[in-house]
């Protein structure tokens, strides 16, 4: 076979077969087929895409490339979660000591932030002490005692996808469905677990802009989860506006904390119960009622923030920085900005809002850069809410008080003031089972 056959017919909007697929991406793995001559494939999929079964075949190609995670000694409990990135998501900070409460294994890989959005893992490590590399026997035994352990990308886990992500990162060739969805799916199902739940994210912040590319990405993806025998639902949850008040690392682990003990934002507490209780239905085989209302008699009861403090403690964390939230790392720069008109704030750029917490330290323009856990931005007013002259919008957090200046105009331009009030904003648009 020969790789340059392949592209053209790619290229011509034709299928490639099975055969063809698996060949390119054991080449490719293997150091046989160079970077330009599957970044042109690339290429060629984000302009004539593929079909349902060309994208399941390289979905299964990609998962077969490295390890798998065998999870089988935990039983048929098993969850992962993952979303398709965004500004301010510290959902699984919530949902997986509910889930694990309830009964529900996660064992997760999760990643860094990158650009706008944020990582689990970045958030994780703001908690003093709390190792996200862990030795497979420590992440078993994590996950045996407390029901949850989560750890950086490790092992060989998808090489095919490790490469293929990075090249399509610098070659302008994220934004492809098919290319999205198998990268997403090759690494949950290689993760092992059982029961699966998508949140796609859509809008201003989001890799899907519309509805519409959200419900094909999201059915695209049940379909492949279901393909390989795996329990799996997705939610269409709306990126338009950060989700929750809180975009930075400490700054969201104190949000996700101060929720579990019974405070805190209603649109994040709506979304990680609608997450929590799908997970448990597709799991335990509860109805949607049941799941409900057990995820938020776990939260008022204190059980859950009892499982993120254990949890924290068993990966090396000082859980007692849960406890009193003032001893999260602190920022010495903490700056308002101010609203210079009245009326209402009809839109927000989400991204805009993520890339400001850049600036100010919270993430990182390229893989490897450092980042400083205290760094962020508090929103005090989010799409919808009145505004006057001189009402606190947002406090900016750092401690590279050069950035403030930068970093406050980009939050003003990211927010549309108009004089009507708009629609209110819809935070789930549905799921896809
Ligand atoms: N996240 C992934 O893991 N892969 C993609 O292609 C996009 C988002």
């Amino acid at each position: 076979m020969r790789m340059t056959d392949l592209i053209e017919t790619k290229k011509a909007g034709q299928a490639l077969t099975e055969g063809e697929i698996r060949w390119m991406i054991r080449g490719y793995t293997d150091g046989d087929i160079p970077d330009y001559q599957m970044a042109a494939m690339a290429m060629a999929i984000c302009w004539r895409g593929m079909d349902g079964d060309e994208t399941a075949v390289l979905t299964d190609a990609m998962l077969h490339s490295g390890d798998t995670v065998d999870l089988s000694a935990f039983g048929p409990l098993t969850v992962d979660k993952h979303s398709t990135g965004g500004v301010g998501d510290k959902t699984t900070l919530i949902v997986a000591p509910v889930v694990a409460s309830l009964g529900g294994r996660l064992a997760k890989m999760s990643g860094r932030g990158l650009g706008h959005t944020g990582g689990t893992i970045d958030k994780l490590e703001s908690i003093p002490g709390f190792r996200t590399e862990l030795s497979a026997e420590e992440f078993l035994r994590v996950v045996e005692e407390v029901g949850v352990a989560v750890i950086g990308q490790t092992g060989n886990l998808c090489p095919a996808d490790k490469k293929l992500y990075a090249l399509r990162d610098v070659t302008g060739t994220v934004g492809s469905l098919p290319l999205i969805a198998s990268s997403i799916m090759s690494k949950k199902l290689a993760a092992g677990a059982k029961s699966i739940v998508l949140d796609v994210k859509i809008g201003s912040g989001a890799f899907m802009k519309t509805e519409a590319e959200g419900r094909r990405l999201a059915e695209t993806m049940v379909a492949l989860g279901r393909g390989h025998g795996r329990n799996t639902a997705a939610l269409l949850t709306n990126m338009d506006v950060p989700l929750g008040h809180a975009v930075g690392n400490a700054l969201e682990v104190r949000e996700a904390a101060e929720l579990l003990q019974g405070k805190g934002d209603s649109d994040l507490k709506t979304l990680c119960v609608a997450l929590s209780a799908t997970l448990l239905s597709l799991c335990h085989g509860w109805s949607r009622e049941e799941a409900e209302a057990r995820v938020l008699d776990c939260i008022a009861s204190g059980a859950a923030f009892e499982t993120l403090c254990r949890w924290a403690e068993a990966q090396g964390g000082d859980s007692s920085v849960l406890r009193d939230l003032s001893l999260l790392p602190q920022a010495a720069h903490v700056r308002p900005i101010y609203a210079d008109r009245s009326g209402w704030i009809t839109h927000m750029d989400a991204k805009q809002i993520g890339e400001a917490s850049v600036v100010l330290g919270a993430g990182r323009v390229k893989k490897g850069d450092p980042i400083d856990h205290a760094a962020g931005i508090v929103l005090a007013k989010k799409t919808g809410d009145a505004v006057s002259t001189g009402d606190v919008l947002a406090w900016l957090h750092t401690n590279q008080p050069d950035a403030l200046d930068a970093a406050g105009q980009q939050v003003l331009s990211a927010l549309t003031v108009g004089e009507e009030q708009p629609a209110p904003q819809t935070l789930i648009y549905g799921i896809v089972r």
